[in-house]
């Protein structure tokens, strides 16, 4: 339509004015992303309003047919319109002619616009799951590779205990798991159809609400026709999956920009920027963003959370600004798991240096402790011993205290040598970074085969969760082609 040529959609006929409110209530452009949606939404309304007798057959033909004539011309070649469903609704009259306007019988753009954000998102989410699901398939190959790479384990962003580096990627994929079961649970309140509760209050007209529910493959409708159209509360949950989703990714872009700022870790060239300036710089520009894109998240949270506080009941026009928010969130975070991954699995790990960084600080204290309990000695007091001995090296090049040192404070203490409760070669071990790690090998520690034990578990899930997404992406394609179908017995 030509931009003097304002005299709107079907919707407001001579009721757009063409001053600046007309761009300022479109969402024409935005609802690019659910233009295939409200095809198929049309499509499944038409259909079971010809099986009810509310239309005739050839009026549901004709309508049909012009939906695939629109469909086929895209999105771009919308007449103009305050939405996506009132310039399909006139696309399809300039077809049809005035029969083409039967389709909008016994439906709102309320329903229909609430209807198709769901059947959106729900494609979208099961999207971001596969690449989560994929990503952490990757992660576990790392973990796998790397299960016996000692490195440091901080707390405080202080040397604490040495781990290994499987132990630390096995972490970040199973925050990975909540995250997956967080947007699966989502998808199946996304997953229910408001079609047919009108602009809130009902309609008339003998609908069968399970019948689009079922052709547009829902598991079923939201019964109340008022929260049908009002309720937007499956975009805050799967928003705030996302976001949640995009906080594990910042934790883990966090830590390697650490590791490698202290050279633990070798980022690949492409994960990697550097300074227009400065010509020595590489810098983990990628991490940085995906650490950055949190904030996306997290704003786009804030910003659903925002639109809806305190929105009386039933539509109101600000539900059209939320929906952009849940697209924002989750376009930001999908490209994020890729990337935080690729890094992950294209760097490299510097064995000697990351041995040699988990022994500094007496990042082994916390076994040589654990020895002295085992030999009989209450925990409180080994720590008490360890504590001391650490003081005295404070200052010192040293990693750890030497036998000897340890040796003078237990004679302080206990009145009796070291080797009275313990091996001289059991604390040379302890104080060994590898063998430290390999010590704390309870269920779920860093240890080689606590750290495999948990992969195995972890394979499991994966595998679980991979056939609940497969499952519930073919029950969606099924109803798809079961719609496909029954409009081909129109058209
Ligand atoms: N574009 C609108 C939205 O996204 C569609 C619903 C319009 N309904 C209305 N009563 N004005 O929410």
């Amino acid at each position: 339509m030509s931009e003097d040529d304002q005299s709107g959609d079907v919707v407001r006929r001579d009721r757009f004015s063409g001053g600046p409110a007309r761009e300022f209530l479109s969402s024409l452009a935005a609802d690019e992303r659910i233009f295939q949606a409200d095809l198929d939404v049309d499509r499944a309304h038409v259909v079971m309003l010809a099986e009810q007798e509310i239309i005739g057959e050839d009026d549901a033909s004709a309508i049909l047919d012009a939906l695939d004539s629109v469909a086929e011309a895209g999105h771009d070649a919308l007449p103009d319109g305050e939405d996506v469903h009132a310039a399909i609704e006139t696309a399809v009259i300039e077809r049809v002619g005035p029969d083409g306007g039967r389709m909008h019988t016994a439906r709102s753009r309320n329903d229909e616009v609430a209807t198709c954000i769901r059947y959106r998102l729900r494609e979208d989410v099961l999207d971001l799951v596969e690449t989560v699901v994929d990503a952490r398939e990757q992660l576990c190959e790392v973990a796998e590779a790397e299960a016996d790479t000692v490195m440091p384990g901080y707390t405080h962003l202080q040397p604490a205990q040495p781990v290994t580096v499987g132990h630390w990627v096995a972490s970040y994929e199973q925050a990975l798991q909540r995250d997956t079961e967080r947007l699966l649970d989502a998808f199946d309140r996304i997953n229910r159809s408001p079609l047919g509760g009108g602009a809130f209050g009902g309609v008339s007209f003998d609908v069968d609400r399970d019948r689009t529910a079922e052709l547009l493959g829902f598991d079923g409708v939201i019964e109340n026709s008022m929260d049908a159209a009002s309720a937007r509360d499956f975009m805050v949950e799967t928003t705030s999956a996302v976001a949640t989703l995009a906080t594990t990714l910042s934790g883990l872009a966090e830590d390697l920009v650490v590791f490698a700022n202290r050279g633990f870790v070798d980022l690949a060239d492409d994960y990697s920027s550097t300074s227009s300036i400065m010509p020595q710089k590489v810098n983990p520009d990628t991490l940085e963003l995906v650490r950055g894109r949190t904030g996306d998240a997290t704003a786009a949270l804030n910003g659903l959370l925002t639109t809806l506080k305190g929105l009386p009941r039933a539509y109101n026009r600000d539900l059209q600004r939320a929906t952009g928010h849940a697209w924002d969130a989750i376009d930001s975070v999908s490209a994020s798991v890729e990337v935080a991954t690729g890094a992950v699995v294209t760097a490299d790990w510097p064995v000697e240096e990351l041995e040699a960084a988990a022994a500094a600080g007496f990042s082994t204290a916390t076994g040589v402790a654990d020895l002295l309990a085992k030999s009989g000695v209450p925990f409180r007091t080994a720590h008490e011993i360890v504590a001391t001995a650490a003081a005295e090296i404070e200052g010192s090049d040293a990693d750890a205290p030497d036998y000897e040192t340890l040796n003078a404070v237990v004679q302080d203490v206990l009145g009796e040598s070291l080797s009275a409760y313990v091996d001289e070669r059991d604390v040379e071990a302890a104080l060994d970074p590898a063998e430290s790690a390999a010590m704390r090998d309870s269920r779920g520690g860093p240890a080689p085969e606590a750290v495999e034990a948990q992969l195995a578990t972890a394979n499991a899930v994966r595998e679980e969760h991979a056939a609940l997404v497969a499952g519930r992406r073919d029950a969606v394609e099924e109803s798809l082609e079961d719609l496909q179908a029954e409009v081909a017995s129109y058209v």
